[in-house]
């Protein structure tokens, strides 16, 4: 499977885009904001919320910023006239965090003056580990200023248990996902197993700290390990909610809505949408993997996109 899945890595470029928009469209919503309101809106109506996330990371140029950040304004306001029930999920490289973090700082300030006005909620996304500090660094230093503003911890990391005591000490409201960089084995656990183990911790300590959590995973064994810890503690629905990507796992998204919980889809779009579906298949070619299965099963994306 490892040599078919970088087969396809290295045959990407080859392949036309229109195609590859076809693969990208299953988990990304589309270029427009109109098309991710819309799929955000088809959520809703199944009973789940969303989150938004403009694509585009990594970004050389700090006149790049500028769009992102409006468009995330645009997003907000959207959200809050049509009444939607989304909030927004912000990448700190698109606004510049390896270029300048003071820069950075000074754009999500913008972003998050204006989720305050809407009384939305702003999730940080977690990106490699050359960035982790600093993100969480400015997690804290916002969070101090405004409380909707969360924060993402990886469970292959290996100093995500003492982040998450940092984290948990200000009560932040945090997703717990496996991580998707590729990170060496001196920082970051490789095995599923300990990958597991971690990401259990993680929401334990979290769980007896009182923070909420989003439990992101489309891992039947995470999600069965998940629902144990909530049943035994006796969670109510205020208290954590499950969080999955666009066009993953819709027959288990269903399940746990129709058991009542809380299920948040993340849904990206933007006209970086190509630039990201290259860059995530490069950096992780197992995704290729999900991505043939998808292909050769010919499921019908479990929302519509437009
Ligand atoms: P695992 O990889 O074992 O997948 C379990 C099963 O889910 C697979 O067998 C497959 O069937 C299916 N699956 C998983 N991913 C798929 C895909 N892309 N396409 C098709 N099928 C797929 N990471 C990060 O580093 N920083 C972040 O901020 C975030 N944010 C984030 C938000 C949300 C809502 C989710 C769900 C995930 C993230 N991630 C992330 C990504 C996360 O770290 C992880 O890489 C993926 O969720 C895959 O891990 P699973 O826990 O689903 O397990």
């Amino acid at each position: 499977m490892r040599a078919l899945n970088a087969l396809i890595v290295r045959t990407l470029p080859l392949v036309p885009k229109p195609i590859v928009r076809t693969i990208a469209s299953r988990y990304v919503a589309g270029e427009s904001l109109e098309e991710a309101l819309a799929t955000v809106r088809d959520l809703n109506r199944e009973g789940c919320m969303a989150t938004l996330d403009v694509l585009g990371e990594d970004i050389t140029r700090r006149e790049e910023t500028e769009q992102t950040v409006l468009e995330y304004r645009r997003a907000l306001e959207e959200i809050g006239a049509r009444g939607l029930d989304s909030n927004i999920s912000v990448k700190l490289t698109a606004l510049g965090l390896k270029l300048d973090p003071e820069f950075c700082r000074a754009q999500f300030d913008r972003i998050v003056e204006w989720a305050r006005r809407f009384d939305n909620f702003v999730r940080i996304d977690m990106e490699d580990s050359s960035v982790t500090e600093e993100t969480i660094r400015i997690f804290l230093e916002f969070h101090r200023r405004y409380e909707k503003v969360g924060l993402v911890l990886q469970a292959y990391l290996r100093r995500s248990v003492e982040d998450a005591r940092r984290v948990a000490a200000v009560g932040a409201n945090v997703r717990v996902c496996k991580g998707i960089y590729v990170e060496p084995p001196s920082i970051a656990f490789q095995g599923r197993e300990e990958i597991r183990r971690s990401y259990m911790e993680l929401v334990e300590l979290l769980f007896d700290a009182g923070c909420y959590v989003g439990i992101a995973t489309h891992d039947v064994a995470l999600v069965e390990r998940s629902l144990a810890t909530i049943a035994r503690r006796g969670l109510t629905r205020g208290q954590y909610e499950f969080q999955m990507l666009l066009g993953v796992a819709g027959d288990l998204r269903r399940r746990l809505v129709g058991q009542g919980h809380r299920l948040r889809v993340y849904v990206p779009y933007g006209e970086a949408w190509y630039a990201y579906s290259v860059r995530r298949l490069k950096e992780n070619p197992a995704i290729a993997g999900y991505v043939l299965a998808g292909l050769l099963r010919r499921e019908k994306p479990p929302v519509r996109t437009q």
